[in-house]
């Protein structure tokens, strides 16, 4: 999969999953703007990676930035893949949830996701059509898992607005699919307390591989799709979890010669 003098935006990408669709992107070629509120994070990464990447403070939730993000790509060529994997988790039980907390998932979560995609597609359509935008979402877009209603919400969100823009974006050739991972070990993992052994036994009870999801994981899964291996790809939520999502049965292996 070659990303060779392709221009790339990743959001989130000062850290964990866009973190590592970035050095994978520049691995493979590709000048990527990397958005993220970070600051200090976002000097790390600069660090690393030098002129393959453009480092860009964002809030995705402010379209103004969002707009400036897309402007920054102009100056690494023609805009052509874009990641927005920005986001974080936050949340309570439905019955003690504060609407301010509320909204702010909400916000970051999807409304960042709507914004970004915005932008971008028009971006692509400004340069003659053609693209790919990848958006990470979850298996919370389809399993709610407790004290992440706003959470699960704001992903099957990013989930029906992926279909959606797919459908309309099609005509410009641009395809949006997006990547839903299970657990993956990751600073956000570790902040929300689902790193704990107690959490991680109660995650792997239930996923058939045997073991947490790793940013590589995730980051093959958007890289194919985000390349010329998919051009007949759009729409599409490709689960990425170990197979935890099929086990909704019950367990018979005893029961069954
Ligand atoms: N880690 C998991 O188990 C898991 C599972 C399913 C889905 N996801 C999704 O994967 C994506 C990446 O998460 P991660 O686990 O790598 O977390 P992470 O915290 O390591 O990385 C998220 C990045 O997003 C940035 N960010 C957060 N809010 C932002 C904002 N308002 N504007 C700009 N940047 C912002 C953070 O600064 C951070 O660099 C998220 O969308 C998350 O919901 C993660």
């Amino acid at each position: 999969m070659s990303f060779e003098a392709k221009s790339a935006i990743v959001t989130g990408g000062a850290s964990g999953i866009g973190l590592r669709v970035v050095e994978r992107l520049v691995e493979r070629g590709a000048r990527v703007v990397v958005a993220d509120r970070d600051r200090e994070a976002l000097d790390r990464v600069r660090q690393s990676f030098g002129a393959s990447v453009a480092p860009v403070e964002v809030d995705v939730r402010n379209e103004d930035d969002i707009a400036a993000m897309v402007a920054a790509s102009r100056q690494l060529g023609p805009l052509s893949v874009a990641v927005n994997a920005a986001g974080m988790g936050e949340g309570h039980p439905v019955v003690e949830e504060d609407l301010e907390t509320w909204n702010r998932v909400v916000s970051i979560v999807l409304t960042g996701v709507f914004l970004s995609v915005k932008h971008e597609a028009r971006e692509m359509i400004r340069h003659g059509g053609g693209g790919a935008i990848v958006n990470i979402a979850s298996i919370n877009a389809n399993v709610p898992t407790w004290g992440s209603a706003a959470y699960s919400v704001a992903k099957s969100g990013v989930e029906m607005l992926t279909r959606s823009s797919s459908l309309e974006l099609a005509e410009h050739r641009i395809r949006v699919t997006c990547v839903s991972p299970g657990l993956v070990e990751t600073p956000m993992a570790h902040r929300t307390g689902n790193m704990t052994p107690e959490m991680v036994q109660r995650w792997l009870d239930h996923t058939p591989l045997g073991r947490v999801g790793t940013t590589d994981d995730i980051a093959a899964a958007a890289l194919f799709l985000a390349s010329d291996d998919a051009t007949w790809i759009t729409g599409h939520n490709l689960v990425v979890d170990g197979g935890l999502s099929h086990t909704a049965g019950p367990v018979t292996r005893d029961l069954v010669s």
